[in-house]
């Protein structure tokens, strides 16, 4: 009798403080700049991976349907998997996230963590830490600082990456509040989008000229626990890659009349002395980072704002974990 081997994995979605956007030349899906990010613990993907002897093909399913650019992608981190344990079985792999999946909430890093964890547990394969990043960041380039709670810096070495954490959720437990507002997939993926950037932005070479100083500035801040200087810092490199997305061509707007009314909220509450700053990434929604204490503010003020449909809170998060190792 076959064997039918099985695990569940669970992993929180991350926000870069100090974003990538764009990839290195050559295979492995490499980014053009390192980035450093923390970890949202209040919102969870959950992803179970089955070895079926008796399946023909991989079956992917997230929150009960996928795409076939998601499917091929998660079969391909199958394989490097099924190389490395010398099991050819295919996998059912059934994710499921608890908030909006394909709007700019990351639910490409959660998943792509959650689903190397879960697919080497079932396999019983013990990789290293670097190996499972590089395998998860073929996936998607952000998916390695889902495998670490709290803040974690993912930079470039040599013709690969590395990835750290650098500091954990009680170091400095953060809260971030998500302003809501638009649920639906966002029109072009991170994917596309970059590629059109690098070819058709005039800011895209300054972005990547700039950026190695924002990340060293970005890190100080959080070794630092310098908050003034990490919002400052924050909001100026989420906006310079928005001013290359907008710039793309055709024009990537990620923006809804929603996202620029809660940004406004946010520099106001700032104004006004609540410890707050925000940030986008490729999607319509707003996080707002607050300073433990801030966070109660800030939800009622985004709440508050005309075209906010919902707002999430979450603490600082931990590290993506196994749930249930073999079946
Ligand atoms: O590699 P992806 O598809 O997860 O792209 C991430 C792109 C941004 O979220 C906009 C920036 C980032 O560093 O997370």
């Amino acid at each position: 009798m076959p064997e039918i081997l099985a695990a569940t994995a669970v992993a929180h979605p991350n926000v870069a403080l100090i974003k990538y956007w764009g990839k290195r030349p050559g295979p492995g899906n490499l980014p053009a700049t390192g980035s450093l990010s923390i970890v949202l613990g209040g919102l969870a993907t959950t992803t179970t991976v089955t070895f079926d002897p008796a399946l023909a093909a991989d079956e992917v399913s997230v929150n009960g349907a996928a795409d076939a650019d998601t499917a091929q992608r998660v079969s391909a981190c199958l394989d490097e998997l099924r190389g490395l344990a010398g099991n050819p079985a295919r996998a059912r792999v059934d994710s499921r996230n608890d908030f909006p999946t394909g709007a700019g909430l990351a639910s490409s890093a959660s998943g792509f963590a959650a689903l190397v964890v879960a697919g080497a547990g079932a396999l019983g394969l013990r990789l290293p830490e670097a190996r499972l990043a590089d395998l998860a960041r073929r996936g998607s380039g952000s998916a390695p600082r889902s495998l670490y709670g709290g803040f974690a810096l993912l930079r470039n070495a040599g013709d690969g990456t590395t990835c750290e954490p650098v500091a954990d959720p009680a170091d400095w437990p953060l809260e971030v509040v998500v302003a809501v507002t638009t649920r639906g997939p966002k029109p072009v993926g991170s994917r596309n989008g970059m590629a059109q950037s690098e070819l058709t932005s005039p800011y895209y070479p300054a972005w990547i000229a700039t950026h190695p100083a924002d990340l060293d500035a970005g890190l100080a801040a959080v070794r630092g626990r310098d908050f003034a200087a990490l919002a400052e810092l924050a909001e100026h490199n989420c906006l310079k890659m928005h001013a290359v997305m907008m710039t793309t061509r055709p024009p990537l707007i990620y923006w809804s009349p929603g996202t620029l009314a809660a940004l406004q909220a946010v520099r106001e509450l700032r104004a006004g002395g609540v410890p707050v700053f925000f940030t986008i990434d490729a999607g319509p929604q707003v996080k707002a980072v607050c300073l433990p204490g801030a966070a109660d503010r800030v939800a009622a003020a985004l709440a508050a704002t005309s075209g906010v449909i919902d707002v999430l809170r979450s603490p600082l998060g931990g590290a993506a974990r196994l749930l249930s190792p073999g079946a």
